[in-house]
């Protein structure tokens, strides 16, 4: 875990904004100890009250460099690799600066090189400047210089005071400096000059990246890219396996990108003909409506909400009339539309391809001409179609957007990708213990895959996991890190607790629904059935082949007989989360599990 230091002299509002985003895991590293010039600072409760040790180095009556010295043992004790200035109102000497070259930063309440000093949001205020904002930067002397590693704007509004628009300020700041410390402990940062460049951690994890050199020239104009991705509400449920694309999106967000969320109201209407050897059935408005609302409210869960942009794509689509569709059509060939796979296999098989699925691929297109895209994710079965909105920019008189792909996760059994279908997946909608108890179940190879592309942790962090040789401790940690994605640390805990309970102390879950039957012997496959955990006989006797059936935890083949004592009970079970009492009729039951 890399460690943080976090200098102060008041308020520490930035710095609970730090300790915070450490506790969510959006810091990639931990604050280890917070320094104080002042004894009696604010800042210093908000440490203690958050556990952080904390100690105060008094500057008073000390040469510049000696209180820097022993800032500096302090910060070394604690194997600090990079301090953040957060309302450190002194001026900091050689002394510490060159110790930790490029590794001390702060967080300044303008859009520097404007307005450095003190009181720099009333300065900007009486200035009149309509647009205001906060910077973190690499500090190096002189004071509120050193290359800017991330901005935030904010806009001034006419009725704001010097107070109010300091609170926007300030609130703007506690997002932005965890999203650049983040960065800066990644180590995915170069300097070109004076220029802080952030660098390849956007292409991490990609499969195709089209092209590489004009991503990084798009990159290095310093604007905000536009990033489009395409969602047609054809299933409203969205699972982890859609979620790796969506982590790509959110990376983009925290590095100050727009991303615009293209709902396929539409396309859907067409219906996407990806995978498919038949066309897909149209959507009614209705449907779609409501597959796009579940499909935000769950996207949001790792999204940003405040910086995404949704779009409904018949907005453009529609304004776009019969001859502009013409038009769009003229910009694309034939020969190009059955290089897509499944297109010239069908046509090579001699099946039918309706020209409504060709104009799929050139509508989704145009979406990308009409919001200007420079960049469009995807899964890397969406490759095809991303490259045609690439081809047809042009045409446009637009730059091609640059194309990237993220991988197709596999499922819960390792083999298949992730589907609702399929019964594999883990929806990010699931209670969660059922998301726990599904990731646990998960093997150990799956587990690095999912660590990869479900967590945001860096490479080095995931291979310092991997090197510790517990496979069940990670497990568990990967578990408690998603589900608290979705639905919060506390309740990642209670369903790791719940897990515990269950499965390494042998019993049955709290609430466990009960099942009376008459004491004697009894055949598996019945109990299944009579307990509601196998739709069938049949479905009961593949199940206990699979060995999928449990008696208080143990074991239970097809051909056991199961026998229930007078007054007894025991737990059946299935799989980590379906469980069902059986208990002997006619007297309370004594619990075997406990
Ligand atoms: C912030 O406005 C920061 O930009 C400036 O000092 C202030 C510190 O506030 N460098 P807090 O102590 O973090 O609340």
């Amino acid at each position: 875990m890399k460690r943080v230091g976090v200098l102060v002299s008041g308020r520490g509002s930035n710095l609970q904004a730090l300790v915070a985003a450490a506790r969510e895991g959006r810091l990639g590293g931990e604050v280890a100890v917070v320094v104080s010039n002042v004894a009696g600072a604010p800042a210093l409760d908000k440490a203690q009250a958050a556990g952080v040790p904390a100690v105060v180095c008094d500057h008073r009556g000390k040469p510049r460099e000696e209180h820097d010295r022993s800032m500096l043992g302090v910060l070394n004790d604690h194997g600090v690799e990079l301090v953040c200035l957060a309302g450190y109102m002194r001026l900091l000497s050689p002394v510490l600066l060159g110790a930790m070259p490029h590794r001390v930063v702060n967080i300044h309440p303008s859009l520097l090189p404007a307005f450095p000093g003190l009181d720099a949001q009333r300065q900007a205020w009486e200035y009149g400047v309509k647009v205001a904002g906060a910077t973190v930067h690499l500090v190096e002397e002189p004071l509120d210089a050193g290359p800017i590693v991330m901005q935030e704007a904010v806009s001034v509004q006419a009725d704001d005071t010097p107070e109010s628009l300091a609170g926007r300020i300030l609130e703007a700041e506690h997002h932005l400096y965890p999203r650049a410390v983040r960065v800066l402990l990644g180590g995915r940062w170069r300097l070109e000059g004076r220029r802080f460049v952030a660098t390849a951690r956007l292409t991490r994890g990609c499969v195709d990246v089209v092209t590489r050199p004009a991503l990084e020239e798009k990159l290095r104009r310093g604007r905000p890219l536009t990033v489009k991705v395409g969602f047609d509400p054809t299933a409203p449920d969205i699972h982890l396996g859609h979620t790796v694309l969506m982590r790509k999106m959110r990376e983009f967000q925290d590095e100050g990108h727009r991303v615009v969320y293209v709902i396929g109201d539409f396309t859907g209407m067409i219906g996407d003909p990806t995978g498919r050897s038949k066309t897909r059935p149209p959507l009614s408005r209705e449907e779609i409506e409501r597959n796009a609302d579940t499909y935000k409210k769950q996207a949001f869960k790792i999204l940003d909400p405040a910086r995404t942009e949704t779009r409904f794509n018949s907005e453009w689509l529609e304004a776009l009339g019969s001859a502009g569709f013409v038009r769009l059509a003229a910009t694309y060939n034939v020969a190009r539309m059955l290089e897509r796979r499944d297109f010239r296999q069908r046509y090579e098989a001699g099946q039918p391809i309706s020209m409504h699925e060709f104009l799929y691929s050139l509508a989704q297109a145009y979406d990308s001409v009409a919001l200007k895209a420079d960049v469009e994710l995807g899964g890397t079965d969406q490759l095809f179609n991303l490259n045609v909105g690439r081809d047809i920019m042009p045409a446009y008189g637009l730059e091609p957007q640059v194309v990237m792909t993220t991988p197709l996760l596999e499922g819960t059994d390792g083999v298949e990708k992730m589907s609702k279908s399929l019964g594999n997946y883990v929806g990010v909608a699931e209670a969660p213990a059922d998301m726990y108890a599904k990731l646990l179940s998960i093997s150990d190879e799956l587990m690095w895959r999912y660590y990869v592309l479900l967590t945001g942790l860096a490479p080095s962090e995931i291979e310092e996991e991997r090197s510790a040789g517990r496979p069940m401790a990670s497990k568990m940690a990967l578990a408690r890190r998603i589900v608290a994605d979705f639905h919060g640390a506390d309740a990642a805990e209670a369903a790791e607790t719940e897990w515990r309970r269950v499965h390494q102390e042998r019993r049955t879950p709290s609430e466990v629904p009960t099942v009376r039957v008459p004491p004697g012997d009894h055949r598996p496959h019945e109990l299944l059935a009579r307990a509601g955990l196998a739709r069938s006989r049949s479905d009961a006797v593949r199940l206990l082949r699979q060995g999928a059936v449990r008696r208080d935890g143990m074991a239970v083949g097809p051909a056991a007989e199961l026998r229930l004592a007078p007054g007894a009970s025991f737990v059946l079970s299935i799989g980590p989360s379906r469980f069902v009492r059986i208990e002997a009729e006619g007297g309370e039951g004594k619990d075997r599990g406990k």
